[in-house]
């Protein structure tokens, strides 16, 4: 209810030269009277009767090639079963915005609590549905993503699709098990790989690029001198602007080819074909790209939206276990930010690094950034844990810790300054579950990581703003720390 999704099926059917059409219409005109009128002289269970014999009908034998479905149709078995044969596209609306549409016009949107029960009770359910999920319901974005849509059943079944709004771009993110190596490719053109030495000997072959160049491995790859190796190599295979980078790795890859894709003849598309855990749930999306200078993390940088990101769970197999530790720091941030759900299912621990994790981190990431692209408010939060985090990669010269590893102590850091000592004791036991350190190495100095802090590339005027975390969900950022309140919590990571 209220998601808008009468208006964006008319935008993608108009995209396809069809008329969509909309399951309560046509049911209004099988009753001879309003849903509602239905409702008040039937009640919904006999509304529930007849909307899933309509809605069946339909979608048995669709009259156009885009139908919009009552919000309530899906709760029967049958409508679930049918639609295994169709592509399902969500349309993500929060609460809020659901009820100001909808709110006290249908008979299920009288009351404002119940109505938000009733969409938390049936999120789950259109999340387990959805093959393609719309952050944004506005007609052109709907009609942009069309393309992206019908190009999901050339992907390996089982594949979703998100499509990414932000400021400067929007793009497709498919996550599906054996993508790299199905031939399945979000844009056309030459594609350029840039990968490092170890994902190149894995995977290279199954990615069919013009051109490959390698890097080293690891995060000390992550350089200018790199960059411009890369950025020659390209030259040389003579990639041009009908042409695109395909960044093939982990964060390091992703960041690094994404940095050189946007300044290499002023900007060329980036397809990220993330390999790591940190760059499923996280790097791989949101356009930020660059590499280290020794002064500072990610000191050196442009924002440059990919156009598509191909994320592929299966590749995660061949990742060491602890890469794949570092991976669940940044799982465990991104729960913390997104709070409900998807932090029920992590600090249950039920939850594996598989395609429906991947997707709930990365739909909590674009979320984020659909906000706000560059930084200026709702996006700092994605910082949770990364201000403690890259000073201790800082001060120890991107080599002692793996970038996970320095977050999940940013993140005990950044909890102790939220004076939350039962969420800092629950996430220190959910990282050494993951084999993550959750002690900093006594041989490094508290001082010197403060230091390093003040040199954070986020601050502004003078000052570094926090990200803090009030409860799961909610996320403050730009918080002021006192200096003292700084030294300690640093300090309390090297208590045993
Ligand atoms: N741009 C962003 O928004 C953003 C967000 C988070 C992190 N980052 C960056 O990401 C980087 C860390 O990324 P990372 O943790 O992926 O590190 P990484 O790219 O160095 O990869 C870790 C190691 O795993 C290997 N590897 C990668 N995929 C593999 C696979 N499938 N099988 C076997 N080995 C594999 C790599 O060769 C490397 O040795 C940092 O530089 C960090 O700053 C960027």
């Amino acid at each position: 209810m209220g998601a808008g999704k009468t208006s964006a099926a008319r935008a993608a059917a108009a995209a396809l030269g069809a008329r969509a059409v909309d399951s309560d219409q046509v049911l209004e005109e099988r009753l001879g009277c309003s849903i509602e009128d239905y409702f008040v002289s039937h009640g919904e269970r006999a509304f529930r009767e007849a909307e899933e014999d309509g809605v069946c009908a339909l979608l048995e034998a669709p009259p156009s090639p885009v139908l919009s479905l009552g919000g309530g149709s899906i709760t029967s078995e049958r409508v679930r079963g049918l639609l295994a044969g169709h592509t399902v596209v969500l349309l993500d609306v929060d609460e809020e915005t659901a009820w100001r549409r909808a709110g006290g016009r249908r008979p299920l949107a009288r009351d404002r609590s119940r109505f938000a029960a009733l969409l938390a009770e049936r999120g789950p359910l259109y999340d387990s549905l959805a093959d393609a999920v719309l952050l944004d319901s506005a007609r052109d974005v709907v009609r942009r993503a069309v393309p992206a849509l019908r190009a999901l059943g050339d992907a390996p079944p089982g594949t979703r699709m998100v499509w990414a709004t932000a400021a400067s771009g929007e793009y497709p993110v498919y996550v599906g098990n054996g993508l790299i190596g199905s031939g399945f490719r979000a844009r056309g053109g030459e594609g350029h790989v840039v990968t490092d030495e170890t994902v190149g000997a894995l995977y290279g072959p199954a990615i069919a690029g013009a051109s490959t160049v390698t890097i080293a491995p690891g995060e000390t790859a992550k350089t200018l001198a790199t960059a411009q190796t890369v950025l020659e190599a390209l030259a040389e295979a003579g990639l041009d602007h009908d042409g695109h980078v395909i960044a093939l790795g982990g964060g390091v890859v992703g960041d690094l080819a994404g940095f050189c894709a946007a300044v290499y003849q002023r900007g060329v598309p980036v397809v990220q074909v993330p390999t790591t855990l940190v760059a499923q749930v996280d790097s791989a999306y949101g356009g930020k790209t660059g590499v280290d200078l020794p002064q500072g993390k990610n000191y050196a940088g442009v924002y440059h939206q990919p156009s598509a990101v191909l994320a592929d769970p299966r590749a995660l197999a061949t990742l060491p276990e602890a890469e794949l530790a570092a991976g669940w720091a940044e799982v465990i941030k991104t729960a913390l930010i997104a709070g409900g759900a998807l932090w029920k299912r992590v600090r249950a621990r039920t939850v594996e690094a598989d395609r429906d994790l991947v997707l709930a981190c990365a739909r909590t990431k674009l979320a984020v950034v659909a906000a706000d692209e560059r930084d200026a408010g709702a996006r700092q939060s994605l910082n949770l844990g990364h201000t403690v985090g890259h000073a201790i990669e800082t001060v120890t010269g991107y080599a002692r810790y793996r970038h996970g590893e320095a977050v999940g102590l940013g993140l005990l850091a950044a909890l102790t300054l939220s004076a939350q000592p039962a969420l800092r004791e629950e996430v220190a036991e959910l990282l050494a579950a993951r084999g993550l350190p959750t002690r900093l190495d006594p041989a490094i100095d508290p001082a010197e990581v403060v230091a390093a802090t003040a040199r954070d590339k986020k601050r502004r005027g003078g000052r570094v703003g926090f990200a803090l975390v009030e409860a799961p969900g909610d996320v403050r950022t730009g918080v002021a720390v006192a200096p003292d309140d700084l030294r300690a919590a640093v300090a309390e990571l090297e208590r045993p």
